[in-house]
C-alpha cells in the first residue's frame, strides 16, 4: 500500500489516496494548533502517539460493535482507513463541564454533569464550527434523520466504552470530539477521524491531572510527556 495524491491537509493530519480507491492513508502530523489555528506550535512525537492512541481506540470499540474506518497502521505515523465521506458535523460529548461548555453556561471547569451531554457543530473553520441543533441539520441537509439517530446513540455508546475503559487505567474521560463518514465502497457510516490527546480531555483520576491539549491550549507545559503518559497507559506501561 502506498501513499498517492495528497486528497486533503489539516490542522493536524495528512490524507492520501492509494491505489485502492476504497482505502486512504492517513498521516499523523506533530504540528498543533488551537482556537481555530490562531495559536500554532508543534508537539513532538505526537504524531506517533495520535496515531497510536487512535488505532487502539478504533480496535477496541470496533470489538464492542461500534463499525469504524480503521484497517491497517503502517508505520508509527501512518495508517490505511477505509475512505469515506466526512458527515461535516464535529460530535461532542460531555461528561464533566469544561472548555467552551463552562464559558457558555458559567459552569466551574470540573462540575459532574447530572446526564452526558451530546453538542453538534458544523465543520467549518471559517465560521469556528459553529454549535447547531436538530432544526439546523435538517434544514442545511448537513445529515439525514437516519444518520442523526445513528450518530447519537454510537456518541452515547461509544462514550459508555470509553469512560469504562479508560477508568481502568486511572484516567477520567472529560469530553471528547467525534466525526463520522460514509464509506466510498459501502455506503456505511462509520466512525472516522481520530481519539486522541488532541480529541478528548483526559483527566489522572487521582491528581485531576491534565494529560491532553489542554496542556498546549493553556500553556501548562509538560505536553510531550502527557501525550506519551497517555499512550503508555493504554498499552499497559504505565
Ligand atoms: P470545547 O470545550 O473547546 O468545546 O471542546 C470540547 C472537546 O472537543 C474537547 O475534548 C476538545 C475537542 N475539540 C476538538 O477535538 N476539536 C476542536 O476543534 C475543538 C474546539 C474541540
Amino acid at each position: 500500500m502506498e501513499k498517492r495524491t495528497m486528497l486533503y491537509e489539516g490542522k493536524a493530519k495528512r490524507v492520501y489516496e492509494t491505489d485502492d480507491k476504497n482505502l486512504y492513508i492517513v498521516s499523523y502530523k506533530d504540528d498543533a494548533t488551537a482556537f481555530n489555528g490562531k495559536k500554532k506550535g508543534s508537539i513532538l512525537g505526537k504524531g506517533a502517539v495520535n496515531n497510536k492512541v487512535t488505532n487502539h481506540m478504533m480496535q477496541m470499540l470496533t470489538k464492542q460493535g461500534i463499525p469504524t474506518h480503521f484497517v491497517e497502521q503502517l508505520s508509527d505515523t501512518d495508517t490505511v482507513v477505509k475512505a469515506v465521506k466526512i458527515v461535516p458535523l464535529e460530535v461532542i460529548v460531555r461528561n464533566i463541564a469544561a472548555g467552551s461548555l463552562s464559558a457558555r453556561l458559567g459552569l466551574e471547569e470540573g462540575v459532574h454533569l447530572a446526564h452526558p451531554v451530546l453538542e453538534f457543530c458544523y465543520k467549518r473553520d471559517d465560521l469556528d464550527d459553529p454549535m447547531v441543533n436538530l432544526f439546523h441539520i435538517k434544514a442545511l441537509s448537513l445529515a439525514t434523520d437516519e444518520q442523526v439517530q445513528q450518530i447519537t446513540d454510537y456518541a452515547l455508546k461509544i462514550n459508555e466504552i470509553l469512560c469504562a475503559y479508560l477508568a481502568d487505567v486511572g484516567i477520567t474521560l472529560v469530553d471528547f470530539k467525534l466525526e463520522f463518514g460514509v464509506t466510498k465502497a459501502e455506503g456505511q457510516l462509520v466512525l472516522a477521524d481520530e481519539i486522541s490527546p488532541d480529541t478528548c480531555r483526559f483527566w489522572d483520576t487521582k491528581t485531576n491531572k491534565k494529560l491532553d491539549k489542554d496542556r498546549f491550549r493553556r500553556d501548562l507545559g509538560d505536553v510531550e510527556e502527557a501525550y506519551q503518559e497517555i499512550l503508555n497507559r493504554l498499552m499497559g506501561n504505565a
